[in-house]
């Protein structure tokens, strides 16, 4: 077996193939004691290098593990050096390891500077300020029917998320919108989802962005498998505090906050945690806006000074003057709202890019309204779907295949 003195040059000249498939046992390999394999770990290798499962009884840790350590730790075993094409290859037979039901169509990186279809090549560099500082902003657009639904209202406010993260635009709006558009081209995708990110730029291991050679812009063009789901949800209350107000109005890559309540929602068996503001009132869900229906059947949003001002929302808003003419609301109202207020209304929605509209049938251990979808839910979705397949111009724009 190769030592780590013998892996100075990439693998394809190294010995370490030397870990074969065979009728070797495990511990007959002579990994190393202070090695760790893990309890249930399959550790894949690509074509060439042993796959190895060991049984709980074989599991070997080190001084520093704990036992929940070794729960989640998969086989080391000596560490390879890979040129090149051999890292590239590998990053493709990783990806071919696990099933996603996202499939990434194209990506476009101003760091290379084009726009690349295979996903082994849609990396960014390890030094780029918004892997290690989290320094960068992004925005999304949904493609439906191969146009853009509302990119421009998600390119403004990706530019001012941009301006309050000192972030310099590496192109000037107009260019910036027409990569996103061309990435989406080459994707060929006609219905999916399009995310974008400016960073500080890759430059270096500093706090400050100062060493940066350039800021970066990122595009990528993802499809999702899943079917849409527009069935009624419950929510809790989250207690992940919410982002200040400064940073809870821009889309800065920071949502560790947001994850954290994602992850309490769903270890409540619920689909999202409700963040309140400093004073006590609704704010948002960790992805989405929400919105409720009074017993006056006034329309009800939380105040978007700090928040996000979600370009749903705020589309949902105009939609919803149809449903007053109709007499199906008798008003629409954004304002402070109170957590009784909430509580207490017929309905609760959570709005969003990624949602669209989703009832809330039951927030903490509150029903709201008989616990069934609304119908002002239900309406919105409607016309935020029709908005999307028929709208106008200024909210929908065709992508050149
Ligand atoms: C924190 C937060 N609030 C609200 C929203 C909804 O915004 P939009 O409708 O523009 O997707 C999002 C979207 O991701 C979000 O992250």
């Amino acid at each position: 077996m190769a030592t780590f003195s013998s892996l100075t040059r990439p693998i394809s000249e190294s010995s370490l193939i030397a870990l074969k498939l065979g009728d070797q046992s495990p511990n007959s390999l002579g990994f190393p004691k202070h090695f760790v394999f893990s309890r249930h770990g399959f550790c894949s290798f690509p074509p060439g290098l042993v796959h190895i499962q060991l049984k709980p009884s074989l599991a070997i840790k080190n001084s520093y593990q704990t036992e929940s350590s070794t729960e989640s730790t998969v086989l080391s075993s000596e560490v390879p050096i890979l040129s090149c094409s051999e890292a590239i290859e590998r990053l493709r037979t990783s990806r071919e390891t696990y099933k996603s039901k996202e499939q990434y169509l194209a990506m476009y990186s101003s760091v290379f500077g084009g726009i690349t279809t295979d996903p082994s090549a849609m990396v960014i560099p390890m030094d780029d300020h918004m892997v290690h500082r989290g320094h960068g902003v992004f925005d999304t657009a949904a493609i439906m029917d191969g146009y853009l639904y509302e990119l421009d209202q998600h390119l403004d406010r990706f530019i001012r998320s941009a301006t309050t993260a000192k972030i310099k635009l590496p192109f000037d709006r107009d260019s910036i919108r027409r990569i996103l558009i061309q990435t989406v081209s080459a994707s060929k995708c006609r219905k999916g989802s399009l995310r974008y990110w400016l960073s500080a730029g890759p430059g270096d291991f500093q706090l400050s962005s100062s060493g940066c050679h350039q800021s970066a812009l990122y595009a990528i063009v993802i499809q999702n498998q899943s079917p849409p789901d527009y069935s009624g949800i419950r929510v809790v209350t989250s207690s992940i505090p919410i982002k200040p107000p400064q940073f809870a109005v821009m889309k800065s890559v920071n949502y560790l906050p947001n994850a954290l309540s994602k992850m309490e929602a769903e270890e409540n068996g619920a689909y999202a945690a409700i963040w309140l503001d400093f004073d006590g009132f609704i704010a948002e869900g960790p992805n989405m806006n929400v919105a409720f229906v009074t017993k006056e059947k006034e329309l009800l949003m939380p105040e978007f000074d700090k928040i996000l001002s979600g370009c749903t929302a705020r589309r949902a808003l105009v939609l919803a003057e149809s449903l007053v003419r109709e007499g199906i609301l008798q008003n629409i109202r954004v304002d402070k709202v109170t957590v009784e207020e909430g509580k207490n209304a017929v309905e609760m929605m959570l709005i969003g890019s990624g949602v669209l509209i989703r009832s809330v049938v039951q927030w903490d251990e509150q029903v709201i309204g008989d616990g069934k979808e609304g119908p002002v839910s239900k309406a919105l979705l409607k016309l935020i779907l029709e908005d999307m397949k028929l709208g106008p111009a200024s909210v929908r724009v065709p992508v050149p295949y």
